[in-house]
């Protein structure tokens, strides 16, 4: 997942919630105001993150709009996440919805908030009416985001709301805290869709290092803290008890233990521990010489983000960095910054980690809670006098480094009737057929997906209105039809404004489950106008390649060098289709492959492919697929 993350009360503007009650009382003592004006400038905001080329993005739900009165419900406000869910699909965007994010009703903190066990039901009610109304668009849920940010900053620090610095409360309000995610996702599960959605826990993980290495008072400092802020929840998820140093003894949490799909992890730096830390966020933190300090005064340690991962791992759940960035007003820090951190999390990856994503802080500048707008955490700069939008060169860093790197579209030619399959075929596409229990695009797009696809294209043939309705969750997927049956190079020219300039494809009738990295990073390489997959273990041949390229290609008339049979994977270039194609029916295989003999890549794979081209070979397929789990 490449995506951005953002919070309902720093953009959307017009929030009345604890935060806005709280702001005029805050450090900067600016208050959040129409903030980006989100609410009202949504589907241009959509627009920002399609333009960042990301394929995810995580957004909060604002409580305070959704239930402002005790027992109300407002549904306009429902709709408009409803809405912002739509309008993210259509773009070919994934969301990931955070249900708490700092911010809470006022009459809910009036009443204790999460000081109170009995207040967390009325948290739960709220989710569990967003997750019914979203689940079915929604796969991706965090439930509380940095539960240790939000008590220790409105507990002990008191620069959050309600402005508290009591340890007792904040132990309080830790282990409530850890009743609601349980609660919570403990409910969300057991909806109707629960199964079918990853719901984790978002938790910011801040390193504390001792400030002279040699001191066993800052050492003694540094793990009490981490066990305090960092440990304490994770062991609270492996274990499901509450445990000291942060509570007095250990205590269980119902439902906790197990309580999370994935973990998120926010990392923004390390903090040098002695045992006369500041305890106001005014005085500067204590830094390494060499270190360079952001805007927010903590530097910039990108090597920690590895030592954040390294810390979560232990919980055998996919780890998603759900937020990374830095305030840096004049952005000369951001790209170095953005790079850093990719770097660690490539690096990571490399080494086994299960990382699925990396959200960048932030989409735009936006309120940054104490410090008011003061702290520029935007890949987009955001005059705040005038809103306009402007994309940094950390945003562009961002953009590019993503866009090279996402999963390509896939389209898949899914028109073609079958002749050999008799009436079964007749007026019914083959990709509609169905095996095991399910069109043969539906398996297709499962395992595309798995590989990361998060974009479909189908290509519908003439037959298209047969395929009204069809969906698959998780994916964005589009049609395109056909006047009349044009050929499966037809299809494509009839399609090249819809697709992207390095696409895909697959047959639509063909089930061939190859890793997609591996022939992505070829085609790079090679630099090719096309790279193919090519077999060497089908009982026929139909091509020719020596070092890496297609030399010859004859689906008809093999000749004796014949050494291969595409496999039906390949990567292609937009570019190639305009070179290429023509109006009317063509067929591409016949054009295309002969006419780039010298210039395609191969890529060597002998997974088996399994076409349905007769009725012995769709029996073939249903028992692969009864046999094995895609
Ligand atoms: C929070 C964000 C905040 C960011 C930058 C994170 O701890 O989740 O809301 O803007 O840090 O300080």
């Amino acid at each position: 997942m490449w995506g951005v993350a953002t919070a309902s009360h720093q953009i959307e503007g017009g929030n009345t919630n604890n935060w806005s009650v709280f702001e005029p009382r805050s450090k900067s003592q600016q208050l959040s105001g129409e903030a980006c004006d989100h609410w009202n400038r949504r589907s241009e905001d959509i627009e920002l993150i399609h333009n960042l080329g990301v394929s995810h993005y995580r957004f909060s739900i604002e409580w305070s709009r959704l239930v402002p009165e005790p027992g109300v419900w407002d549904a306009d406000a429902a709709q408009w996440y409803s809405d912002l869910v739509d309008e993210l699909l259509a773009k070919g965007l994934q969301p990931m919805a955070t249900l708490h994010h700092f911010t809470q009703p006022v009459w809910w903190e009036e009443r204790g908030g999460f000081e109170r066990e009995e207040n967390i039901q009325d948290w739960v009610d709220f989710s569990t009416r967003m997750f019914a109304l979203l689940s079915d668009r929604v796969e991706w849920w965090c439930t509380i985001n940095e539960p240790a940010v939000f008590t220790t900053m409105g507990y002990v620090l008191g620069e959050f709301p309600p402005g508290v610095r009591s340890f007792k409360r904040a132990r309080n309000v830790a282990l409530n805290m850890m009743r609601a995610h349980a609660r919570c996702y403990q409910s969300l599960k057991a909806m109707d869709r629960g199964k079918h959605c990853q719901i984790g826990l978002v938790k910011n993980i801040n390193l504390f290092d001792p400030y002279r290495r040699w001191n066993p008072v800052h050492w003694g400092q540094a793990l009490l803290l981490n066990g305090m802020f960092n440990t304490c929840w994770l062991k609270g998820i492996q274990t499901g008890r509450f445990k000291p140093p942060s509570a007095l003894r250990s205590q269980k949490v119902e439902g906790l233990k197990g309580s999370s799909d994935f973990i998120g992890v926010n990392y923004y730096t390390h903090l040098l521990a002695t045992p006369f830390m500041p305890t106001k966020v005014e005085i500067d933190p204590l830094i390494r010489p060499w270190e360079q300090r952001t805007d927010f005064r903590y530097p910039m340690y990108a090597e920690g983000l590895r030592r954040a991962l390294d810390m979560v791992k232990g919980l055998n759940l996919p780890i998603i960095v759900t937020e990374c960035g830095v305030a840096d007003d004049d952005d000369d820090m951001r790209p170095e910054h953005v790079r850093r951190h990719l770097h660690i999390t490539a690096e990571a990856i490399a080494d086994g980690l299960d990382v699925r994503g990396f959200y960048h802080w932030s989409l735009m500048d936006n309120f940054e809670w104490a410090e008011g707008y003061e702290q520029r955490f935007g890949l987009y700069h955001v005059d705040f006098s005038t809103q306009k939008r402007t994309l940094k060169n950390g945003g562009k860093q961002f953009a590019d480094i993503a866009k090279a790197h996402r999963t390509p579209q896939v389209v898949i030619m899914a028109g073609g009737l079958g002749t050999r399959l008799g009436e079964m075929t007749e007026r019914k596409p083959k990709s509609l057929i169905e095996v095991n229990g399910q069109p043969i695009l539906t398996h297709i797009l499962d395992w595309a997906r798995k590989q990361g696809c998060l974009n479909a294209l189908v290509l519908t043939g003439h037959l298209g209105e047969q395929f009204d309705g069809f969906t698959h969750p998780g994916m964005a997927v589009s049609f395109c039809r056909e006047p009349s049956p044009l050929g499966t190079g037809g299809a494509l020219w009839n399609a090249r404004h819809l697709l992207e300039e390095r696409f895909l494809l697959l047959w639509g009738d063909d089930l061939h489950p190859i890793q997609y990295r591996p022939l992505v990073e070829r085609h790079e390489q090679s630099g090719a106008p096309l790279t193919m997959t090519v077999t060497q273990k089908h009982s026929a041949v139909n091509l020719h390649h020596h070092d890496g390229v297609l030399q010859n290609y004859d689906k008809a008339k093999p000749t004796k060098e014949f050494n291969g049979y595409e496999a039906g994977t390949s990567v292609v270039e937009k570019s190639a289709v305009l070179a290429h194609g023509k109006e009317g029916v063509w067929s591409w295989e016949e054009t295309i492959y002969p006419a780039l003999g010298g210039k395609a890549a191969v890529h060597l794979d002998d997974t088996t492919f399994w076409d349905m081209g007769t009725p012995e070979r769709l029996a073939l397929l249903e028992e692969f697929l009864n046999k094995t789990s895609l």
